[in-house]
């Protein structure tokens, strides 16, 4: 299986449990991958995670809300392997845990920089390079969470909701250019943003909801995230895929 050979991928949020096993997974099919993230020494483990299965990778530290970061990792694409093919655009924070009446401004605000306006600049400036390879794929990480209203993280529900609408509208923009664009819902996956949800939510609590009765893991969603930047789904876009054990069923 070598779906993306000669292709490089670009994935923010890359130090973390779902872009790390994306990375891989991509690696794996034969893609060369550069890494965004801001937190670094978790982005290097990523770096190590590819190259252990003999993956080309860059690692770039970034932050997602910045465009001159942006541009930066954007650069850095193009000049190490000469353009990008698929754009995962993934980096995301949960934020607080807290009712809507006690929930902090600075908090608040944070979360729409990071999980909604930096999914458009990401978009915005990679754009341009899917265009100059005659097309490719992007895919946003949304949220069941952006399906569906979750008491007390309601700057993380509006920016969820908000990525899928960006993720529709930026596709009926690009269909013309050849640039399929696609979301993909996780309900909780096992990574380090699971764990903050449980230092409020126990898991039983949280996985009772869930019809599989478990949280997923990021390869479950990596697999995903690989079928629709892949040359099997040629004919989807626009589309908002939940990956979720049945909790929107
Ligand atoms: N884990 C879950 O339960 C779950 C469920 C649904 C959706 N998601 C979404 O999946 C995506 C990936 O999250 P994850 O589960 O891998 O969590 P994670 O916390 O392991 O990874 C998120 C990564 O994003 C990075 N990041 C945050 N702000 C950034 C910034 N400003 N610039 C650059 N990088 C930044 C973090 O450093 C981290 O490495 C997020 O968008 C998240 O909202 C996660």
């Amino acid at each position: 299986m070598a779906r993306f050979t000669g292709k490089v991928v670009l994935i923010t949020g890359g130090a973390g449990g779902i872009g790390r096993a994306a990375a891989v997974r991509f690696a794996s099919e034969g893609a060369r991958v550069v890494l965004v993230d801001l937190a670094a020494a978790t982005l290097r483990q990523s770096v190590a995670a590819v190259e252990k299965v003999d993956g080309e990778v860059l690692g770039v530290e970034a932050d997602v809300t910045r465009v001159a970061d942006v541009e930066k990792y954007a650069e850095a694409a193009v000049k190490r392997f000469g353009g990008v093919d698929v754009f995962f655009n993934n980096a995301g924070v949960l934020g607080a845990l807290k009712p809507l009446v006690d929930y902090p401004e600075d908090t608040f605000d944070r979360v729409i920089a990071v999980n909604l306006k930096a999914v458009w600049l990401g978009m915005k400036v990679v754009t341009p390079l899917l265009r100059a390879r005659g097309g490719g794929a992007i895919v946003n990480t949304a949220s069941i969470a952006g399906l569906r209203g979750s008491p007390n993280i309601i700057a993380y529900t509006a920016s969820k909701h908000a990525v899928v609408g960006m993720t529709r509208t930026a596709s009926l923009e690009l269909a013309r250019h050849n640039i399929r664009v696609n979301a993909v819902c996780p309900a909780p996956i096992e990574t380090p943003m699971a764990q903050q949800l449980e230092t409020e939510i126990k898991r039983e609590r949280l996985t009772a909801t869930i019809p599989m009765r478990r949280y997923g893991a990021p390869e479950e969603v990596a697999a995903l995230v690989a079928f629709l930047a892949s040359p099997d789904a040629t004919y989807i876009t626009g589309a908002i895929y939940t990956v979720d054990g049945g909790a929107m069923a």
